[in-house]
């Protein structure tokens, strides 16, 4: 039997924040409380990739598989939201152009598989929204009419952090100001070719699934932390002008020095919620203290940082380090947690592109 006469493969990578988003000013739109900064990670290791085709043969409904088993498409969730702006821009396009075949009447199958263990304990949810946007985008004829930042704002409602990973190197996600949430989006910083040499390693210390959602976790902290309002008002601003500067000119110190004051005082907001969630555990911060000590060391023998850590909403670190570190970051990890499963776990990542076709 013949496929469908329409469908797209393309691919999303995750990304890591070193500014971290943590609360929602809108809750339905998906508009933070700051703007935020990320690393987009190699696509070889860790990305989703989605399959979409509409088909007028495909019956009533729209219908998605993830990982092989067939999901919900909840009336009111998300996903919904996201297939729904997509159908409404590709039927304002067949407006215009009545020889258009109407595939914004027609229901979709979507197919979506991560290729990292969803065991690992790494949020899938970015990689996966972005490849859902940017496939759906192919599928329904809209690039490059419609550009990555525009796709960004509809892949905010899926997941906040899934607008970043639309583009490749380094990304801002513009938190906005508008009510409407049409200048909330997400802009490159600078392209991964512009700093080849920063490594990424992720060393998973629990791959069980986390205690707290992001999303009731957001919640929590918005409505609970006076520190969170600081972090919102004075903290958060000048460290989104100071690290995109450190990324121009490729400072190393300077970027590490920031990404991890950035992931210890989102973990501080976390303690100050009432009552408070508790992402890293006694092996994140036995990481922490190593790399600080690490750190210490080389910069009394004049030079400068060898790693950076930033911790997201679980107890997995991810190690930032000029690539000539690496090897050393990679020792000392496997020595001081020998009995730690890191072997299978570690990967070692440049900055990745952005999300693309298959
Ligand atoms: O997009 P969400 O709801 O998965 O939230 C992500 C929150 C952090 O990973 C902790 C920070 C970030 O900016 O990615």
């Amino acid at each position: 039997m013949a496929g469908p006469k329409y469908s797209a493969t393309c691919s999303a990578p995750v990304n890591i924040a070193v500014i971290k988003y943590w609360g929602k000013r809108d809750t339905k739109l998906i508009l933070p409380t700051n703007d935020s900064l990320s690393v987009t990670l190699d696509q070889d290791h860790l990305r989703s990739v989605t399959t979409a085709s509409a088909d007028e043969s495909y019956g009533g409904k729209d219908r998605l598989w993830l990982n092989g088993v067939e999901e919900e498409i909840a009336e009111q969730g998300r996903l919904r939201t996201c297939i729904d702006e997509m159908r409404k821009m590709r039927s304002d396009k067949e407006a215009g152009d009545d020889k258009l075949p109407k595939l914004s009447s027609w229901p979709l199958h979507i197919c979506s598989e991560n290729n990292f263990p969803t065991a690992a304990g790494l949020a899938s949810s970015a990689s996966g929204f972005a490849a859902l946007i940017y496939t759906l985008a192919t599928l329904f004829g809209l690039l490059p009419a419609v550009d990555n930042s525009q796709l960004s704002r509809i892949a905010r409602q899926g997941s906040g952090s899934a607008c970043r990973s639309l583009f490749g190197g380094f990304v801002a996600w513009q938190g906005g100001e508008k009510a409407d949430g049409s200048d909330s989006l997400a802009v490159q910083v600078a392209s991964r070719e512009h700093w080849p040499d920063l490594h990424a390693l992720i060393c998973v210390v629990s791959d069980a699934k986390k205690g707290t959602p992001s999303t009731a976790g957001m919640q929590r902290t918005v409505a609970t932390s006076p520190l969170l309002q600081h972090r919102i008002k004075d903290v958060v601003p000048a460290r989104m002008k100071s690290i995109s500067d450190a990324i121009q000119r490729r400072d190393f110190d300077s970027f590490a020095a920031i990404t991890m004051a950035d992931s210890n005082n989102f973990h501080a907001t976390c303690l100050d919620t009432t009552p408070p969630i508790f992402y890293m555990n006694d092996v994140s911060r036995a990481i922490v203290q190593l790399v600080e000590e690490l750190n210490r060391a080389s910069e009394e023998a004049g030079k400068g940082k060898v790693a950076a850590y930033t911790y997201d909403a679980g107890p997995n670190a991810v190690l930032y380090a000029p690539k000539e570190n690496v090897q050393l970051v990679l020792q000392l990890v496997r020595h001081y947690f020998p009995n730690a499963d890191f072997d299978d776990t570690f990967n070692l990542l440049g900055a990745g592109s952005g999300a693309s076709h298959r």
